[in-house]
């Protein structure tokens, strides 16, 4: 699908936002192995959750409900069954590898794979903890995906993750509900933390120390009613149009404001922009709270070391804010982002040169120098839904009419991204 843009007037209004992708698919995968009726509301539209609601199904979960409130029937720890076929994880990297760490504990045999973008990402991550656990996992090439898990009886581990990533540590902590003992987890620095408190609110016995998770097994898990907030690195996307356009002024509720994922706002904040949070308040153990948002002047900045980390999803729509700052935008130590559904660092300096962007590229991330202009361009998604939305904001502070290719990526977090960017310009 192309989708044409043309610049865009001010940005003016209050926006309504799917709920959170990270913690949607931990509601359901929990939700699962809870025992009782789990009522979801406010669930990611994204496909890449939807994948996650289907795997769980296929694993003999009924989950009632459709649009965004669903009612997951869960049937304990060990309630899960051998699916019939092979599951699909589709795009998703959260669902392959978080549920990875339950199918480990399964008294069967499953086998799941992705599309071609997710049988390209690395599996070792999860697979070496999970091995270390007892579970033998087989993966093309030993490290990609399809995954078979040869499931059975799993072993407390201390486990010190090389890679700073909350879909490992979740993945290790939901086996460690299984393992007979406590399974620590000690992260190199701190990452999103939806699957500590989901954990908590649904009865797990689970405890943090500084960069250390310890979760108690065999755990009993209670079903709970949870909301999901609305999805913070979606609104990134609207936030940074508004901060770009002049005259622009923005109001988004009900957003989750997790401090392990609001960094964004703290650097946006930083670099001059005038965004108010006039209320937040706690549901279910996330923060959530209205945003506001009105055209800034930014002064640019440099995104490295944990603040990498912590903004890695919103990386590819920074990127396209730094070109319009006074004095651009540094991003380093972020090879992760090379790995994610595409090269993103790549495919960031791809279309930013295709808009006369100058960008330098390096192997850990990019600069972008500061006061450059958008020129119209075809653009592409590549397939990446993040890739897609960062760059229809590009295209609204271009000098004329730009396309997206490949636009129906956005479905993947944001099914009703394109009405909804329709909507407020
Ligand atoms: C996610 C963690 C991050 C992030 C992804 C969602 C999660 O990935 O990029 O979009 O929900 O735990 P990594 O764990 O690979 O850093």
């Amino acid at each position: 699908m192309i989708k044409r843009i043309s610049p865009a007037g001010a940005i003016r209004g209050a926006i309504q936002l799917p709920g959170d992708k990270s913690i949607s698919h931990r509601y359901a995968m929990i939700a699962a192995i809870a025992d009782g009726a789990t009522r979801i509301r406010n669930y990611s539209t994204g496909a890449d959750c939807h994948s996650t609601l289907n795997c769980v199904r296929a694993l003999g979960i009924d989950v009632g409900g459709e649009g965004t409130e669903f009612v997951v029937h869960g049937r304990g720890l060990r309630g899960l069954r051998q699916p019939s076929g092979d599951l699909d994880a589709g795009n998703s990297g959260s669902t392959i590898r978080m549920l990875s760490g339950i199918l480990a504990a399964q008294p069967f045999t499953t086998r799941i794979f992705g599309d071609e973008s997710l049988s390209r990402r690395p599996m070792q991550r999860i697979m070496q903890p999970l091995a270390q656990m007892g579970a033998i996992i087989r993966a093309c090439e030993d490290k990609f995906p399809p995954l078979q898990i040869v499931g059975g009886t799993v072993k407390p581990i201390d486990y010190d993750m090389p890679v700073a990533s909350a879909q490992v540590k979740t993945c290790v902590l939901f086996a460690g509900l299984y393992a007979e003992g406590e399974t620590s987890v000690m992260e190199p620095v701190r990452s999103r933390d939806h699957t500590e408190i989901a954990l908590r609110e649904f009865g797990a016995s689970l405890t943090v120390q500084g960069r250390k998770i310890t979760v108690a097994g065999p755990a009993k898990l209670e079903a709970r009613e949870v909301t999901v907030p609305s999805d913070l690195s979606s609104a990134a996307f609207f936030l940074a149009a508004a901060l770009l356009i002049p005259g622009s002024r923005l109001s988004i509720p009900g957003v989750g404001l997790n401090p392990t994922r609001s960094a964004l706002l703290d650097f946006l904040s930083g670099m001059g922009a005038r965004i108010r949070l006039p209320q937040v308040e706690s549901s279910n153990g996330e923060l959530i709270g209205e945003i506001e948002a009105e055209h800034s002047d930014l002064t640019g900045g440099v995104i490295e070391g944990g603040l990498t980390a912590a903004l890695i999803d919103e990386i590819p729509v920074l990127a396209v804010l730094g070109a319009a700052t006074r004095d651009g935008l540094v991003v380093k130590d972020a090879s992760e982002l090379r790995i994610k559904e595409t090269d993103r660092i790549r495919t960031i300096c791809e279309n930013l040169r295709r808009m006369g962007v100058e960008v330098e590229e390096r192997p850990d991330g990019l600069v972008v120098a500061g006061r450059q202009r958008f020129r119209a361009a075809e653009l592409d998604s590549f397939g990446d839904h993040r890739i897609a939305m960062a760059f229809a904001v590009a295209a609204l502070a271009a000098d004329g009419e730009s396309a997206i290719h490949g636009a129906e990526a956005a479905s993947v977090s944001f099914p009703q991204f394109w009405d909804t960017l329709a909507a407020v310009v």
